[in-house]
């Protein structure tokens, strides 16, 4: 271990107390809390902080995964990539996929303290104003139009000064005071002013935009990413470690909820306020019991999957395995839809890109180091800093199919990162030698849908996980857009001389046939699954929750997640996801009268 790692941890331990984390349950002092809650991840821990606010109300968190300490993969942004995959990932993998030749791709997780916010891609989008518009129209509920949205996202986060403190290309006005950090990147990378000058070279489809988070996530522009002086901000540094002081708060690791448990109805609802934890597939079980509610928020796997083991779903599938089906919601764990990523590789005539770091390990410990002595260097960014979002061509062959489903004018169909080296995130490892560009091309807009089932009655093995990727013809023709809209974007003049070929598979991609094997061949996923407990008007027969995020025909339970989501986010999701915990958070106070709103100050 290098001197300044010891330094860091040692800082880090130092500054922070671990009194109220508890790594199992008998050391718990209490079994009832007001509020339960399943899941420290991303919109966990936003309920956590602004539940406990008033001291009055005791919350416990229950979280399957592990702590977030001490693990520079999850700190440095430039490492995220390398957090799937390790002991902070649940590790899942996907059933076949038909649109992917066959191929099981990893279905990352966060399995730690903040989720899937501790082992994302930093990325900050807080969606187009129509997006959320039409989550307004598909719930049948003004309060998700972006007029009433627009406080809670600004509850959300911050714009701070990337690591080397640049002047901000942003709009600061249309950003909030909460407590998540954001800002563009401190390191610039020789790809930036290509990627800049080609949009405005180009222009139409491919558009400057200067700020992605101002309503229209439209245009080629400047990374935003969920980053504070050159380190991660997630849900668990942002919201849970400054308030985890609290008497009132509890929170304990490395405990799965297994069961919600029914003993009472109320008018013939079955009302759900005790849930059963437990630390492995054989080990002891604990009853918990929330006087006011139990707030599942495991995410697009866990909650669908514990709504599954309780009972909750479509009777028949639960009935097969031999649960007792307690409400018949054939909604849950259906609808999972999720990005397709593409990886472009090009070899590339300069020496700066960052493949050389991965390669040699002294050059990557002098790039650590950089970042522990002096918080600069490559390392504090993720590895792209410049990103777009397009529509289609209005005369796409892929609207033969269907008309354009993104949320409305503002919102994209397909999305560009620029890459400076070898993203290997695909089905690709890095090569021994070389320079490389990636561009990373995704599907925003898609409308393949797949689902999560149960295949086992034990909670503690995985259930199958299928996102149906690139399963509509309207999917494939769009990724077929995104290849055809790199090749003419580094065709323009700003590339030349720095773009020497395609790589690989790519050079011979040149008929719409074989641009439609090589992407079956190489997509994976941008981990943005979201829909598997999707929210829905009150009095609809399908949905999983009413528009107030209380599970349809029972009591006592609410769902704060991801899975809620009523349609695909045409853009990075985990703004989102803060964004509709923090309107969670008065749901709740008002449900219940409880709660002190402290004032924002940050
Ligand atoms: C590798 C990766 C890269 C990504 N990149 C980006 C990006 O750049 N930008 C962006 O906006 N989004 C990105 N995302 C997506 C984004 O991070 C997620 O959409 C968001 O964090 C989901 O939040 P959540 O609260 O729904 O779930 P999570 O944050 O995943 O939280 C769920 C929590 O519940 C816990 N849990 C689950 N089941 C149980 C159980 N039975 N008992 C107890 N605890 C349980 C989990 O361990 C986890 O901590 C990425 C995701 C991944 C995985
Ligand atoms: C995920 O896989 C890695 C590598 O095999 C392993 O070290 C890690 O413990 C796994 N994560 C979990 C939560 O099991
Ligand atoms: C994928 O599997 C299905 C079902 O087994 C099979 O019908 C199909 O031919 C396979 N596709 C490819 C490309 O191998
Ligand atoms: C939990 O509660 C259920 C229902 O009351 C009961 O059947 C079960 O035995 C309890 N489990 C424990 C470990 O107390
Ligand atoms: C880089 O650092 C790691 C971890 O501290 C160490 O194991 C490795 O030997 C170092 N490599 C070189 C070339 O110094
Ligand atoms: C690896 O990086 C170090 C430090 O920058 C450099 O001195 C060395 O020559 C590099 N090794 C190779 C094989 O390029
Ligand atoms: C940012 O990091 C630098 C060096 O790592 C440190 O000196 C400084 O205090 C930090 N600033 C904040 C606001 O945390
Ligand atoms: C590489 O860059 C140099 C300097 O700009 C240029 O002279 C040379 O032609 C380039 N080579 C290729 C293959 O583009
Ligand atoms: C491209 O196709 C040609 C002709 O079939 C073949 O010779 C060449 O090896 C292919 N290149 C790649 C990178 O696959
Ligand atoms: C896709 O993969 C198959 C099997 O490996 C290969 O034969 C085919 O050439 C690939 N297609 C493209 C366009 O790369």
């Amino acid at each position: 271990m290098t001197a300044p790692l010891t330094l860091l941890i040692l800082f880090l331990l130092a500054a922070r107390t671990y009194a109220k984390v508890f790594y199992a349950p008998q050391e718990l002092a209490q079994y009832r809390y007001d509020f339960i809650i399943v899941g420290a991840g991303t919109a966990g821990n936003v309920l956590a902080n602004r539940l406990s606010e008033d001291p009055q109300v005791s919350v416990l968190v229950v979280e399957a995964g592990i702590s977030n300490r001490d693990n520079l993969d999850i700190v440095v942004p430039f490492l995220g990539v390398a957090a799937p995959g390790t002991s902070v990932d649940w590790n899942f993998t996907t059933l076949p996929q038909e649109g992917l030749n066959n191929r099981s791709i990893h279905f990352a997780r966060g399995f730690v303290l903040g989720g899937s916010s501790s082992i994302n891609l930093l990325t900050w989008n807080r969606g187009s104003n129509d997006l959320w518009d039409r989550w307004s129209e598909l719930t049948d509920d003004e309060e998700w139009a972006w007029p009433s949205i627009e406080p809670y996202y600004l509850k959300t986060s911050h714009l701070v000064p990337p690591a080397d403190d640049t002047s901000g290309e942003v709009k600061p006005s249309t950003h909030g005071f909460g407590p998540v950090e954001v800002s563009i990147s401190g390191f610039p990378t020789e790809l930036d002013d290509r990627v800049l000058e080609t949009s405005h070279l180009i222009g139409g489809r491919f558009s400057f935009t200067k700020d992605l988070n101002t309503g229209k996530t439209l245009g080629f522009s400047h990374l935003q990413s969920s980053i504070g002086n050159g380190t991660r901000s997630s849900s668990a540094t942002a919201y849970l470690d400054p308030v985890l002081y609290r008497d009132n708060l509890d929170v304990l690791v490395s405990t799965r909820a297994t069961k919600l448990i029914t003993d009472s109805t109320n008018a013939g609802i079955p009302i759900f306020r005790t849930l059963e934890i437990a630390q492995s597939s054989n080990g002891a079980r604990y009853n918990i019991t929330a006087a006011k509610e139990i707030l599942l928020c495991g995410g697009v796997v866990g909650t669908p999957h514990l709504l599954l083991l309780s009972g909750i779903g479509p009777k028949n599938e639960i009935e097969s395995l031999g649960i007792p089906s307690i409400v018949d919601l054939p909604d849950v764990g259906k609808h999972l839809a999720d990005h397709p990523l593409l990886p472009n590789y090009f070899s590339v005539n300069s020496s700066n890109t960052f493949d050389e770091v991965l390669r040699n390990s002294s050059l990557f410990n002098e790039t650590l180091d950089e970042w522990m002595a002096s918080g600069q260097g490559l390392f504090v960014d993720p590895p792209a800093n410049t990103i777009g979002f397009m529509r289609l061509p209005e005369d796409s062959i892929a609207f033969n199919h269907q008309p354009n489903p993104a949320s409305g004018p503002l919102s994209a169909n397909t999305e560009f990162l620029f890459v400076d080296g070898f993203a290997a995130l695909g089905a690709l490892q890095q090569p021994a030698i070389g320079n490389f560009l990636t561009v990373l091309t995704a599907l925003v807009s898609p409308t393949s849908r797949g689902s999560i089932t149960l295949q086992s009655i034990d909670p503690f093995t995985d259930p199958l996980i299928d996102p149906a990727l690139l399963t509509t013809e309207f999917d494939v023709l769009a990724m077929v857009q995104t290849m055809k809209d790199v090749e003419v974007f580094i065709s323009a003049q700003p590339w030349t001389n720095f773009i020497i070929s395609p790589f690989g598979d790519l050079a011979n991609a040149t008929t719409d046939t074989a641009r439609i094997s090589f992407i079956r061949n190489n997509s994976v996923t941008v981990n943005h699954p979201v829909g598997t407990a999707r929210m829905s008007p009150k009095h609809t027969s399908w949905g999983v929750t009413d528009s107030n995020l209380l599970v349809k025909h029972t009591e006592g339970l609410r769902i704060v997640d991801a899975s809620i989501f009523p349609q695909i986010p045409e853009c990075h999701p985990q703004a989102l996801v803060y964004t509709v915990a923090e309107r969670a958070v008065d749901l709740i106070k008002q449900a219940h009268g409880v709660g002190i709103t402290l004032p924002l100050v940050h």
